[in-house]
């Protein structure tokens, strides 16, 4: 964030990478090196290899490094035109080339001769790409890599230390690949259809919880997350308002968070490409805007034409080869990179806050798991830990004008649970508008929240999140767990 972006009198940015720059975030495109058209450095200032840096490209049978010249060629063009580069991707059951059913031993190879040989050039890279299964599941992918994984126990997760997880220990192996050669890339899990907090009819998406609590339980060593944002019409891939709260709810993990593969299907528009696609694009780029550790949107090509889904017409240009035309949601992108992240927010939009580098305890080659993460929220004097069972529930809020999202922390006491129910009394004036990651009964006074499936059980001292999003002031929240 700068301090022009506050100030109504700045002139107006003519490039999405210079509004992006001055509103604080990288503004970015896939690319690939027979498209390195001038634009590629004028308008954006970061660059995903939208092929050249994927397993099929690159990577031997047995994890070593090929045809790197692709790869190579993107890289140099990033670095003289002062873009910054998101790696795509180590880990991917697609596109794996001659990795396809690789054992962890062989992918930990790749992952080491990856990094070894761009990181220092690489911001953020896509460690684990689509690790979550279709149709709103929120189940993992049944096929490989994820087919390594091991539920040990049989408890339905895979954060056990018992547990053998592909997604957990390629980030294991890249974040001490990374430490060992004191580089800063920053190490990101991308997937889709992971936007909101709900789906088509306001159901629950599964898919987005199933990755909130994969980032949660491996925090450690994830530092990013990438939503895809391949927006189109179907009921799981839709825009839906609650897009900036799921946004939040990951940041508020500590994590930044990317749109990574930006596109909009017209179909979301009526076929319209003018003003009705411009003004989905306008929301998709005002979420990421309305929150600090939104830090980045990558479009997923230059022009339609040129794009991975030319049908749906989904991108911010017409025309093709280096000859490109400004569409309506081109000049509304750069309209509300513009405003900044301090426009005037609708009343249930978070606020701005400072961003907060997430801090990475160093890896040991056998560092197990974190079952859960350790609490960084000091306990709220006004309900005490029950020193031997029940739970304790504190409460963090980001406030401003007219809203609020609160974070709550449900702690165990000295004996597991299985199940808690959190009850908080809201000053009058409150409303709760939307909640995640519990059940939710009531949105005024006297409101109650409950866990869900995949968090009631917390191990003795260990903690859960949940969170809610509100209108009015809320002050001086008192929460009052019970284990059930
Ligand atoms: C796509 C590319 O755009 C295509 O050129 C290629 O043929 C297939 O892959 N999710 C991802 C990207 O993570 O790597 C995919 O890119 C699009 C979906």
């Amino acid at each position: 964030m700068t301090v022009q972006s506050m100030d109504p009198a700045a002139a107006a940015e003519t490039t999405l990478r210079a509004a992006a720059a001055k509103a604080g975030l990288f503004f970015g495109v896939a690319a690939s090196p027979n498209r390195l058209h001038s634009i590629v450095g004028q308008e954006f200032n970061q660059l995903t290899p939208e092929n050249d840096m994927k397993p099929d490209r690159i990577a031997t049978s047995s994890g070593g490094l090929q045809n790197t010249s692709g790869a190579d060629n993107l890289v140099n063009h990033a670095q003289a035109n002062n873009m910054l580069v998101r790696g795509h991707t180590l880990v991917w059951h697609s596109q794996a080339g001659a990795l396809q059913g690789a054992s962890q031993a062989t992918l930990n190879t790749f992952i080491g001769n990856a990094i070894n040989r761009w990181g220092s050039r690489i911001a953020y890279w896509d460690v684990v790409n689509e690790a979550l299964e279709d149709n709103n599941t929120g189940r993992r992918r049944n096929q490989w890599p994820h087919t390594m994984n091991r539920d040990a126990n049989g408890d339905g997760d895979f954060f056990d230390s018992g547990d053998t997880d592909v997604i957990r220990d390629s980030f294991i192996r890249a974040k001490q690949v990374v430490q060992a050669g004191g580089l800063t890339t920053k190490l990101c899990i991308n997937d889709y259809d992971v936007e909101g907090l709900t789906v088509q009819g306001g159901t629950p998406n599964r898919k987005a919880n199933a990755l909130y609590d994969i980032v949660r339980n491996y925090r450690q060593y994830i530092d990013c997350v990438g939503f895809q944002a391949h927006f189109n019409d179907n009921p799981n891939s839709i825009i839906t308002d609650d897009l900036q709260a799921n946004i939040q709810r990951f940041a508020d993990l500590g994590v930044e968070v990317h749109i990574s593969e930006l596109d909009i299907d017209d179909d979301l528009s009526n076929n319209d490409i003018g003003t009705g696609q411009a003004e989905n694009y306008r929301k998709v780029v005002r979420a990421c805007l309305n929150v600090a550790k939104c830090t980045g949107i990558t479009v997923w090509g230059i022009a339609d034409s040129e794009s991975w889904r030319s049908s749906e017409r989904g991108l911010l240009f017409t025309g093709s080869n280096g000859n490109y035309q400004k569409k309506a949601a081109y000049h509304a992108v750069l309209d509300e990179l513009n405003k900044g992240r301090n426009s005037t927010p609708p009343p249930t939009t978070p606020p701005v806050t400072p961003s907060v580098p997430p801090t990475t305890p160093p890896v040991g080659p056998t560092t197990p798991p974190p079952t859960t993460p350790p609490p960084t929220t000091p306990p709220n004097p006004t309900t005490p830990p029950n020193p031997t069972t029940g739970c304790s529930a504190t409460v963090s809020l980001n406030s401003w004008t007219g809203g609020f999202v609160a974070t709550v922390r449900v702690t165990a006491g000295a004996a597991p649970i299985s199940g808690w129910s959190v009850q908080l009394t809201l000053p009058s004036g409150v409303t709760v508008t939307n909640a995640w990651n519990a059940n939710r009964s009531g949105s005024s006074g006297t409101v109650q929240f409950s866990n869900v499936s995949y968090n009631g059980s917390v191990n003795a001292g260990q903690s859960t999140e949940f969170g809610f999003q509100g209108v009015g002031t809320a002050t001086g929240l008192s929460p009052v767990c019970t284990a059930t």
